[in-house]
């Protein structure tokens, strides 16, 4: 019986392929000579055909689309394909490869599965504000199991850019500004994708990036050029990435932009030196949509036969979208410009990805439409991202208790975003379907149904700028032809009639995004005007933002009684809303990305340096690192974000105030939930190093907990700090701990904390 149950689990093992990124060694060598004697049949070409990698299909997500493909497939000139979904687009595809190509080498799918594939969860800058790292991580469990059962097997994310720009609009895409945080975020995002790593049919693999530094372009205009220190680079920019390789990523993206004056397309000594070398990196990089054939205008050569040879030779496997690999790398080669070892080695990382994918064994694997039928959208997921969207959403004011709203009387429900379906699944939603999106009207009307009498008008459009409405294609807005006074009344007269006004406005979800840039972050002021005719009614106003990056919210702040930021929150983004609204659901996230007072102070963030002459909040002195004409204090802090109930927390207690290297040292506190309603608190902690061989920022986070607490109820919070967390780059780039002086701060977010003080020694 044992031995029948052994021989079964082996059987088992061999058949679903079972393999982990650290491939045990007999896996490895039967891969490595099962690649071996494929790569012996191989003729050049067909080897340099596996370095391409050809947009199919739905989306247009680039400049240029990839011609003849089906031709390509069949001549072994093509190694993956993104952009087709469904088994049933995939199995055709993958029919011409593995019928009609020579040595029938199966293909890979790919796609942009960043926030959710069918059941679309908040977007990325909205669920990383959950500080929620379980939830998140199973968020992309989900969209994994989808996108497998759809066809796909490798999703183009985690997006790990940090973030410190609200201009940039791809700040939507990631994880905000922190670089503990978002390091964190990046190795669930990888676990969820592929689970223990072994590829089974319900994961995929992830593919990170944009590696690296994207997210530093300067003044936050998308694919601009990006310089800044090595320092930086590596204490702030960099450990995201290396958190999700670390985590087992099978894939990387290069970014369009330049790192330190080459771009990462044809850095060598990111792609090799770095990615390879130091940090051991397995996997195959894959370009960027087209990034090898921008290396021309970028100035790094003047065709595709110069640009081409520097990015096989910087350590590039695969050419998303360009072929300029497909159509100079055998000349290169011929020519002895290009070594062949370098095509070998690319194609042997793409081949291994495909062997552990199991798509040697079963190039149909992903091609269930019975599993598809029963997987896409099932309620469980909607259930999971309904629960995303709660928690998700930040409070960011609420005067007078004025939320949660009451089961009872009337609402006057306006702005552009209130009834609104197409932009709740938000920007890079590739699959996602908007019409199945829940509009906040469906979601109050689903939770409160007949006990609240619902007065509806959409008030103003998104904009009234023509010219922005161009850029943008109308067609994805849907625009109201009513003059704009004449939807301002009508929703003044539903303000009338109503005891408390939702005001939904915001961003359209293509606002932020990629080349989604903006230099203004406000509301759109045909928005303001409706909001400023709300407001003249003298009833309560609850304000409730749906957009893509923090935006600068003066008015808004002071004139609201309370406010929600909601992001885009994915298909039950309105159902978590109305939760949220009547309380069924007390919100408890907080932002990870500072909300300035206004752009002039971009970039704002939370761990700056102190500066030699550090302003102290008054403008009593002249000379002080500061404005003439606003504070240096951000609207929102990072870490910020409020419940209906109220917390407290006591001072800090440290089981001893000096420590030694690997010594521990215990931060303790105690948060009480003095408010009404049953409550989650994130509690924060953040040290500051105070004098260094190098300047350190005046706060770092390094760790959080997040507590639920009934009303009344207090829980000790504790948290151990050892040297290993103070360990950064110094003077001599070497990551390490200096002996010295630290404080050690915790509190509800950035600013709000209290302190200790202590010391590490020799
Ligand atoms: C360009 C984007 O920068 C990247 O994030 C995306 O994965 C590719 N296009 C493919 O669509």
């Amino acid at each position: 019986m044992i031995r029948k149950l052994i021989c079964c689990f082996l059987l088992i093992a061999l058949f679903t392929n079972s393999f982990a990124q650290s491939v045990a060694p007999a896996q490895q060598k039967k891969m490595d000579a099962f690649i071996t004697n494929l790569m012996s049949k191989m003729t050049l070409d067909e080897k340099i055909g596996q370095l391409n990698l050809e947009a199919v299909g739905f989306d247009v997500t680039g400049p240029i689309v990839s011609k003849n493909v089906n031709e390509n497939i069949q001549k072994g000139n093509v190694g993956g394909v993104f952009n087709t979904y469904t088994p049933d687009a995939v199995r055709k595809l993958q029919e011409i490869a593995v019928n009609h190509s020579r040595l029938k080498i199966p293909l890979i799918f790919g796609y942009d599965v960043i926030h959710g594939h069918k059941t679309i969860f908040p977007v990325p800058l909205g669920l990383a504000s959950s500080w929620d790292l379980d939830m998140i991580q199973k968020s992309a469990q989900i969209a994994a199991s989808e996108a497998s059962a759809d066809g796909l097997n490798w999703v183009f994310s985690p997006m790990v850019d940090i973030a410190r720009d609200p201009r940039w609009g791809r700040i939507v895409e990631g994880n905000g500004e922190d670089t503990w945080l978002g390091s964190q975020i990046a190795a669930r995002m990888v676990k969820g994708y592929q689970g223990d790593n072994t590829y089974d049919i319900n994961h995929v693999m992830a593919c990170v990036k944009h590696f690296a530094l994207y997210g530093a372009a300067e003044s936050g205009r998308d694919y601009n050029t990006v310089d800044m220190s090595e320092r930086r680079m590596y204490q702030d920019y960099l450990p995201p990435y290396k958190a999700a390789i670390d985590a087992g990523a099978g894939s990387i993206m290069s970014s369009f932009n330049e790192i330190n004056g080459v771009p990462a397309t044809a850095n060598k000594w990111l792609m090799t030196d770095l990615l390879r070398k130091q940090w051991g990196f397995k996997g195959f990089v894959a370009t960027d949509y087209t990034a090898i054939m921008e290396l021309i205008p970028h100035g790094m050569g003047k065709d595709g036969y110069a640009v081409g040879k520097k990015a096989i030779d910087a350590g590039i496997d695969m050419d998303m979208v360009s072929d300029i690999f497909l159509d100079n790398l055998k000349k290169l080669v011929n020519d002895g410009k290009v070594p062949v070892s370098e095509i070998d080695i690319a194609c042997r990382r793409i081949l291994e990805a495909k062997y552990k994918m199991g798509l040697f064994t079963d190039p149909y694997r992903y091609c269930n439409v019975q599993r598809a039928a029963t997987t896409i959208m099932k309620q469980d997921y909607i259930d999971a991202a309904r629960d995303a969207a709660e928690k998700s959403i930040v409070l960011l004011k609420n005067s007078n208790s004025v939320l949660p709203l009451k089961q009872g009387g009337s609402i006057a429900l306006v702005g552009p975003l209130a009834d609104d379906h197409r932009d709740m699944i938000g920007p890079w939603s590739g699959a996602g379907d908007w019409h199945k999106s829940v509009s906040v009207l469906d979601g109050i009307k689903q939770l409160a149904g007949s006990n609240v009498q619902i007065n509806y008008a959409k008030g103003a459009n998104i904009t009234d700028s023509e010219w922005l409405l161009k850029r943008l294609g109308k067609d994805e807005l849907s625009f109201d032809k009513r003059s704009p006074q004449e939807m301002i009344d009508e929703a003044v007269a539903a303000a009338k009639k109503s005891d408390v006004i939702v005001a939904v406005v915001g961003e359209a979800a293509t606002m932020s995004g990629e080349a989604a840039s903006r230099s203004d972050i406000g509301i759109f002021p045909n928005q303001e005007d409706l909001l400023k005719a709300l407001k003249a009614t003298g009833k309560p106003l609850v304000i409730v933002l749906m957009n893509g990056r923090p935006l600068t919210l003066n008015w808004e702040n002071d004139n609201a009684d309370a406010m929600l930021e909601t992001w885009f929150g994915g298909t039950e983004a309105g159902s978590a809303i109305a939760d949220v609204l009547f309380g069924a659901y007390n919100p408890s996230a907080k932002i990870t990305a500072t909300f300035p007072q206004n752009v002039g102070q971009i970039p704002l963030y939370y761990a700056h340096k102190n500066t030699g002459r550090p302003y102290a909040g008054d403008f009593v002195e002249r000379y002080k690192s500061r404005y003439l004409d606003v504070s240096n204090d951000p609207l929102y802090p990072f870490g910020f974000g409020l419940s209906y109930t109220t917390f407290t927390y006591s001072p800090i207690k440290l089981n001893t105030t000096s420590i030694k290297p690997g010594q521990p040292l215990q931060v303790s506190v105690t948060v009480s939930n003095t408010g009404k309603y049953d409550g989650t608190e994130i509690v924060q902690l953040y040290t500051r190093q105070l004098y260094g061989s190098v300047t350190r920022p005046v706060e770092e986070l390094k760790n959080f907990k997040k507590v639920f607490l009934k009303a009344g109820e207090s829980q000790a919070v504790n948290f151990t700090i050892t040297s290993d967390d103070l360990k950064f780059y110094n003077i001599d780039m070497k990551y390490t701990y200096e002996p010295g002086d630290f404080k050690v701060f915790v509190g509800t977010n950035s600013r709000d904390v209290n302190s200790a003080d202590f010391k590490l020694t020799n």
